[in-house]
């Protein structure tokens, strides 16, 4: 019934508030939602709408990106270099990587970690045997500053441009 409601709009009516609002009913039926996730880019917001809906918010570039030229600009900053992330690391005995991967976790996301090291995989499955602490959480919380990796720039002058809607 929700496509149809969305197949239902006229294309020629379509604006930035009915593709939002066709993207929310086609999760609401799929039920998870797939987007750049961490601790620069944490989208409290929209996990906080996810979860209002029962919407499994699911993270990707949660270790900061694979940084691919192509994609991401080369003057990006490092999310597993940050000072906070690495001072948590250290008081766990655990990797930033690892500590950047239990705080998506942590806060009810799925988490995607991509790598090509059989060491890191197995790293990166190692985040259930130790907990952060509140403090810890709302630390990682205060590094957010709204910066995404993949910001597709070659499509930064379409009309549906999604990424300069605050969702
Ligand atoms: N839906 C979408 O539009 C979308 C967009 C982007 C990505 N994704 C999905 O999300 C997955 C992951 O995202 P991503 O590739 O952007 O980035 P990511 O998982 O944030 O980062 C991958 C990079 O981190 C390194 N890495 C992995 N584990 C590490 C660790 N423990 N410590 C330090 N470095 C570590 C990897 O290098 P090594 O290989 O050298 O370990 C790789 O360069 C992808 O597989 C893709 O399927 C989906």
């Amino acid at each position: 019934m929700y496509i149809k409601v969305v197949l239902d709009i006229p294309s020629k009516d379509f604006s930035n508030v009915h593709v939002i609002a066709s993207w929310i009913l086609i999760l609401l039926v799929l039920g998870n939602l797939q987007v750049e996730c961490h601790p620069y880019l944490n989208q409290s917001k929209l996990l906080e709408f996810c979860k209002s809906k029962d919407i499994v918010l699911v993270a990707y570039s949660a270790l900061g990106s694979h940084r691919h030229p192509n994609w991401v600009e080369k003057d990006s900053p490092y999310v597993l270099e940050d000072p906070t992330l690495k001072a948590i690391a250290k008081k766990h005995n655990r990797s930033p990587g690892q500590v950047a991967l239990r705080y998506q976790v942590q806060r009810g996301v799925v988490v995607l970690a991509k790598s090509f090291s059989e060491k890191r995989i197995k790293d990166n499955f190692q985040i259930f045997d130790f907990e952060l602490t509140p403090e810890d959480m709302k630390a990682i919380d205060g590094l957010n500053r709204n910066f995404r990796y993949a910001k597709l720039l070659f499509a930064v002058d379409h009309p549906y441009y999604p990424f300069s809607e605050e969702y």
